[in-house]
């Protein structure tokens, strides 16, 4: 029996000519890019596991989400505790602080993560069960700046990885005093409209009214144009933080659209939130998104301290750059494949490999081609830059002709010196 993935997961593999964003040299880049450009925002790595207690997501990213009532792979452990496979990596990142009690090691701490999230939606492009987050949190520092240092970041990972075209869209969603008096507006402007509201907004208008401004019904987006804005609903605590947000992202340059329908999927988000939009992906368009999140490591049991940060969809990311045809570096093969002739040369071949690989060069061995001539093409396959074939006259002179598989021009090359003759042709 032949067994198929499950819907909404895909295997990503060196290679993948079907759907190029599958192939791991892409993951990698983008990987990379991320720990690079962390390092120098001075983000530090952590890694949780990739399932929590139910309660943990209840409670973090809010019952009233879609993530949490609709999408999660909920399942009741061997000892009848309900876990969950994570939606997302906030509300875990958030445990981890708090149980490792973290905060007792200063003041500003800085994550940043990659790794799978699950959520149960219909799969389509751009969208996926277990699909792959980057993401970044920073603890203890409340100041428009921390706001402004998360955006910033983000934008520079896009912008390393060649990414163009990108909107910035950032609203407020405010404190808890402006998301008081924005909701009795909400529910009065709803109220007489009640019965044309989508099934789920009606739901929306007893949990949550904001998050009807998030409806992708299209009747509610109709009622939704005549609804009334944050931005006019804000204390002035909220508006002057929004305000200096704004001024941040002005003063380093970073391009941004305000958005003021912009709430968010999450309950966490206190103040700034935003998201970042592409037009080269069809309808899954967000790329990364984020925002402050002040009052979730208190309601999890910790300090009351204020947060900001983002994620963004991996796969969204690199479908982006290849739509964009964002130049890559080449795909490097090994920098040697040997080739043997015979049993004897083959034993040779492989100590040879093995030598280089010991002194931190590529290099790779035909250890299944019964003719020469099929040694060749796996040199090319693989993209080896040298190759060596290796017979009985070979062994007996410990003399080899190093043939670069692209231009063809040989060099001949002492057996016994193979690495440092390697080495004398790549430095
Ligand atoms: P989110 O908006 O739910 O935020 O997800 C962030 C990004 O993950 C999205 O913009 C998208 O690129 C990607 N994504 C989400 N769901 C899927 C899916 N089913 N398939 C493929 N990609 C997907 C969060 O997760 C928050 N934790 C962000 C955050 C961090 N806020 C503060 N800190």
């Amino acid at each position: 029996m032949k067994f198929q993935i499950p819907k909404g997961t895909f295997d990503i593999l060196p290679d993948c000519a079907e759907e190029p964003w599958r192939a791991s040299a892409l993951w990698q880049k983008v990987e990379e890019t991320v720990r690079e450009t962390a390092n120098e925002y001075n983000y530090k790595e952590i890694r949780t596991p990739i399932y929590e207690r139910t309660e943990l997501f209840d409670r973090g990213v809010g019952e009233s989400s879609d993530i949490v009532a609709k999408e999660m792979f909920t399942f009741i452990d061997k000892g009848g505790r309900s876990l969950s496979l994570r939606p997302e990596g906030t509300a875990s990142v958030m445990r981890a602080f708090v149980e490792n009690n973290l905060n007792q090691q200063g003041s500003v701490h800085k994550f940043f993560y990659i790794g799978p999230m699950f959520r149960y939606e219909r799969p389509q492009s751009g969208r996926y069960r277990q699909f792959h987050q980057f993401g970044a949190e920073a603890i203890g520092n409340s100041s428009p700046e921390q706001d402004a240092e998360v955006i910033d970041f983000l934008c520079q990972i896009y912008k390393r990885l060649g990414l163009k075209n990108l909107k910035v869209r950032v609203n407020t969603v405010g404190d808890p005093e402006s998301r008081a008096h924005f909701r009795t507006a909400l529910i009065d402007y709803f109220r007489p409209h009640f019965d044309l509201l989508s099934a789920d907004s009606k739901i929306r208008f007893e949990k949550n009214p904001l998050r009807i401004l998030d409806s992708k019904d299209s009747r509610d987006k109709e009622l939704v144009q005549g609804a009334p804005s944050i931005l006019t609903h804000l204390s002035p605590a909220a508006k002057a933080h929004f305000q200096e947000v704004c001024n941040l992202l002005d003063q380093i340059q970073v391009p941004y659209e305000i958005d003021d329908r912009i709430v968010r999927g999450l309950d966490y988000y206190n103040k700034t939130v935003f998201e970042i939009m592409t037009e080269d992906l069809g309808a899954q368009n967000t790329i990364g998104a984020g925002g402050r999140f002040d009052g979730l490591i208190s309601s999890l049991g910790g300090p009351d301290l204020p947060a900001a940060g983002f994620a963004s969809g991996l796969e969204r990311v690199i479908q982006v750059m290849l739509a964009q045809q964002t130049p890559l570096e080449e795909k490097k093969g090994p920098l040697i494949y040997f080739i043997p002739m015979g049993e004897e040369a083959r034993a040779k071949c492989f100590l040879l490999a093995t030598e280089c690989r010991h002194n931190q060069i590529t290099a790779d061995v035909e250890l299944s081609a019964k003719k020469v001539q099929a040694g060749l093409q796996n040199a090319t396959r693989l993209q080896a830059t040298y190759c060596a074939i290796i017979g009985s006259d070979e062994l007996q002179s410990g003399k080899i002709q190093l043939k670069h598989v692209q231009t063809r021009v040989s060099s001949e090359a002492n057996l016994a010196q193979i690495v440092t003759h390697l080495r004398g042709l790549t430095s």
